[in-house]
């Protein structure tokens, strides 16, 4: 197969980089070793800065952020039990939305396929050969070879990236944390029980009140990383919650999914060589606070996306040149503000009285402060493009 951009991986950094290169003309395909069903059914993040969601309006009405999803102007921070208010429209004038990263990759495959987008499923990504014509060594569902010849080849296939190795020269190459926590996430089936997200930092332990309709709701409680799934009772869950929220009483439902989300902050030391470039999860990744992953994978695409229209269209790698570096001052602010919101909202498990003092100081540092909810509002609903 003969393209001008192969992008590995269908997730919404390829799959909104395969729009972009076709509102400029460009044609690419798009290979994902999983299924169509697997990808739109894997249970992710649910939150989307306002630049996401007017990105995603270029797709036209295919995108139902706005129309499913909900606007949200507000966060509530709580801590020794009391709830504190971050009004991103009185602080920033900005909005995020509330919309399951699944809905977004269905809208962005209908939208892809509706308009001829070349996009396999189960094709599985072997290698990448770097070159003036780089190519894409892979297996179809069958077993049998591909071979994906282009003029760029993009990597936008998730933390185990394949294309990394291509980039960085090794898979693993890059500035890297660890944390000594996890999140216990659940879906449940029952009203939300506030109308807003609660961040929640208590004695026990951090806790998110997220949600996903008026029917269904997202939350999370810290837990070691090595907890079993199935080791807590329903009743265990919901006590578990319940304790760190204090001052708000959770709707209970029935429980029908959980899973533990591992907290890892990374960034690849190289994001680009000769012709093949990293984007999103592939380039890095963040700790879920403060929900930036997929943002961040879509602001890598808006930055390559206007590279490879002016290299494949213009011959000017001048952008493409700078790509590593622009990206770059975005990715370390979202690392830097995934890592400080985690920091400030968790409990260490080594944590003397001195660092939860100085903690709950750092939280009416913020929240008693309009600059303090405004650095939060900003960072939260999304740096500005153009900055
Ligand atoms: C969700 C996840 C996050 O990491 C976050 O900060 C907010 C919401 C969610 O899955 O709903």
């Amino acid at each position: 197969v003969r393209t001008r951009v192969a992008i590995v991986g269908a997730g919404p950094a390829g799959l909104l980089l395969s729009h972009l290169l076709d509102q400029a003309g460009i044609d690419s395909v798009v290979i994902d070793q999983r299924s169509r069903d697997e990808i739109e059914s894997t249970i992710r993040a649910g939150i989307l800065e306002q630049g996401t969601v007017e990105l995603l309006d270029t797709i036209g009405e295919a995108s139902r952020a706005r129309t499913v999803g909900h606007r949200h102007d507000g966060i509530e921070l709580r801590f020794e039990g009391e709830g504190h208010r971050i009004d991103f429209a009185a602080t920033v004038g900005r909005a995020v939305w509330l919309y399951p990263q699944h809905e977004v990759l269905k809208d962005l495959i209908a939208a892809r396929l509706a308009a001829g987008q070349d996009l396999r499923f189960g094709v599985t990504a072997e290698g990448i050969e770097n070159g003036e014509r780089p190519r894409v060594i892979a297996r179809d569902a069958e077993g049998n070879p591909l071979e994906i010849e282009a003029e760029f080849v993009v990597g936008s296939d998730g933390s185990r990236s394949v294309a990394r190795a291509t980039v960085t020269g090794s898979s693993t190459g890059g500035y890297f944390r660890e944390y000594p926590f996890a999140w216990f996430g659940i879906l449940c089936e029952a009203p939300p029980s506030s109308e807003e997200l609660i961040y929640s930092n208590s004695p026990d332990g951090f806790a998110l009140v997220s949600q996903r309709s008026d029917t269904v709701q997202r939350m999370y409680f810290q837990c070691d990383p090595e907890t079993d799934t199935a080791a807590f009772s329903e009743e265990q869950l919901w006590d578990e919650l319940q304790k760190r929220v204090p001052g708000t009483t959770l709707k209970q439902g029935p429980i029908f999914q959980r899973d533990v989300l591992r907290f890892r902050s990374f960034v690849a030391h190289e994001l680009r060589r000769g012709r093949v470039a990293l984007v999103g999860d592939a380039a890095h990744t963040v700790p879920p606070t403060g929900a930036k992953g997929m943002n961040l994978a879509i602001a890598d695409v808006r930055l390559l996306a206007a590279a490879l229209g002016a290299l494949l269209l213009d011959g000017d790698e001048r952008l493409l040149d700078a790509y590593p570096e622009t990206a770059s001052r975005r990715i370390w602010k979202a690392q830097h503000f995934s890592w400080w919101m985690t920091s400030l909202l968790h409990v260490a498990p080594d944590a003397t009285d001195f660092d939860r003092r100085r903690q709950l100081g750092e939280l009416r540092t913020v929240v008693e402060s309009e600059h303090g909810r405004a650095y939060l509002a900003e960072a939260y609903c999304g740096w500005p493009f153009d900055a």
